[in-house]
């Protein structure tokens, strides 16, 4: 893989409105409940980056036809794919998962109802992610796993088996978890149960039961819930219209906040409440949050959200409980806090040690090239605001500790550069060409395609 630099210098505040790609998180889940409904399914405004494209071709491994859309087309094309039900193919090679811990963790759920064999295995970042958290539940169900590392570690050797229904309480409140064993679930016969102990994304039951599967939802005073569905059941051929992520439009939504003039909306993009944290957050510093347009489809609400900065951004702590509503929003967060006034920091967040590199240390490190003061905790980071200076940074092979800093640059003193840029075609293909449509100085040398 070669590395592609990107250099962002300072320059005028972010203005405009853009319409980020589709939802990762919900892409994810329409390819997947596209593969096991019967039939036709059409999904239009698709996340096309390379995390997806992985979970399509492993789709298609398992016999998903594709009739439109996918790697040969444009990326506005919708997806139109052709569900196999039940019955899918044993893959004749490894399931290449890529970068994304989503494509891997799901795809042990659907693999662990089917009686063959499997291996999921993928890049050098996923290959350091913990995949014990779902062997244990698919051991339970009667599905033999084995990984890497003592069990620990991906590649993840699956065989299949005729499963039974579990009820499992998750030791974290993990979304992926949560829905690897709701997809095995679907192959079960009788009642399956999850348990997750606090907040998480809710995709996934939202999309069962937009595709038909009657599933019950019982929301627990932690902010967690059980949901429950019966075995076996197929999801109906889905029709969606993906909405924009949240997490891949927070960069631009963060460097509004953290410049005074600025002024960027947002267009289409999702508002499940489950993933609106940063907004919330935004807010409490002061920055002008509006949303216009609100509709919902598929069972998932969006709309356009501008976001414009106040003369002087105020430091905030985030509460803990708020922080899974903003787990991935944490590195664009810092884009914020390290413009605020004081000391902004949060905690209850040491997962973030487990994403596609380990955040709380890279954006510390990063914090400290650029010469603004943040503390590590094990949890958590302080951040003490002020101006960045420019500098080089390490993204270490992640996606959004290179956009976070990318976007920083636009408020800093002098031009940062991005050792490597590369992975930030893992979700966001036109980031480079969209920071530059909003008025930020970005030079590429390098194609993120071309690596
Ligand atoms: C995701 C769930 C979260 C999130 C990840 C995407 C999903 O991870 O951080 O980027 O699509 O289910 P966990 O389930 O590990 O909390």
């Amino acid at each position: 893989m070669s590395s592609v630099p990107l250099t962002v210098r300072p320059g005028a505040p972010l203005s405009g409105s853009f319409r980020p790609p589709g939802d990762k998180s919900i892409t994810h889940r329409a390819v997947l409940l596209a593969l096991l409904a019967r039939g036709r399914s059409e999904i239009r405004g698709a996340n096309h980056g390379e995390d997806c494209a992985h979970t399509l071709a492993c789709a298609r491994a398992l016999g998903l036809g594709l009739a439109g859309g996918g790697p040969d087309a444009a990326p506005a094309a919708p997806l139109t794919l052709e569900g196999r039900g039940e019955r899918l193919d044993e893959p004749r090679a490894i399931l290449d998962c890529g970068n994304s811990g989503t494509a891997l963790r799901l795809l042990a759920g659907i693999v662990a109802a089917r009686p063959f064999l499997s291996i999921l295995a993928g890049d050098a970042s996923l290959s350091r992610r913990p995949v014990d958290r779902v062997i244990e539940p698919l051991r339970q169900m009667g599905a033999t796993l084995h990984a890497r590392h003592g069990d620990r570690l991906p590649p993840l050797v699956v065989r299949g088996a005729t499963l039974r229904p579990i009820r499992y309480a998750l030791p974290i409140a993990s979304a992926q978890v949560a829905t690897c064993v709701l997809l095995a679930g679907l192959g079960a016969r009788g009642e399956t149960q999850v348990e997750l102990p606090g907040p998480a994304r809710d995709h996934t039951e939202r999309m069962l039961a937009a595709a038909g599967v009657a599933l019950e939802r019982h929301d627990l005073p932690s902010g967690g819930r059980r949901v429950t569905l019966g075995g076996p059941a197929e999801p109906r051929p889905l029709s969606l219209a993906v909405p924009g992520d949240i997490s891949a439009a927070a960069f631009f939504l963060a460097a509004a906040a953290a410049s005074p003039g600025a002024r960027v909306t947002a267009l289409g993009v999702s508002l499940n409440p489950t993933r609106t944290g940063l907004l919330e957050v935004l807010a409490e510093m002061g920055a002008g949050i509006e949303i216009a347009g609100r509709t919902c489809e598929g069972g998932e609400e969006r709309g356009d959200v501008t976001v414009s900065g106040p003369d002087r951004l105020a430091a905030f702590d985030i509460p803990a409980t708020w922080v899974p509503r903003l787990i991935d929003e944490i590195p664009a967060w810092m884009i914020a806090a390290s413009a605020a006034a004081g000391r902004s920091s949060f905690s209850g967040a040491a997962e973030l040690r487990h994403k596609e590199s380990d955040r709380i240390a890279t954006l510390a490190r990063g914090l400290a090239r650029l010469g603004i003061s943040a503390r590590e905790r094990p949890d958590g980071l302080d951040i003490e605001g002020g101006r960045a200076r420019g500098g080089r940074i390490e993204a270490e092979g992640d996606h959004r500790i290179a956009m976070a800093f990318a976007t920083l640059a636009t408020r800093a003193a002098g031009p940062v550069e991005i050792d490597d840029a590369a992975s930030i075609a893992t979700s966001y293909p036109d980031f480079a060409a969209t920071l530059a449509a909003l008025g930020g100085a970005v030079e590429q040398t390098g194609s993120p395609a071309a690596r």
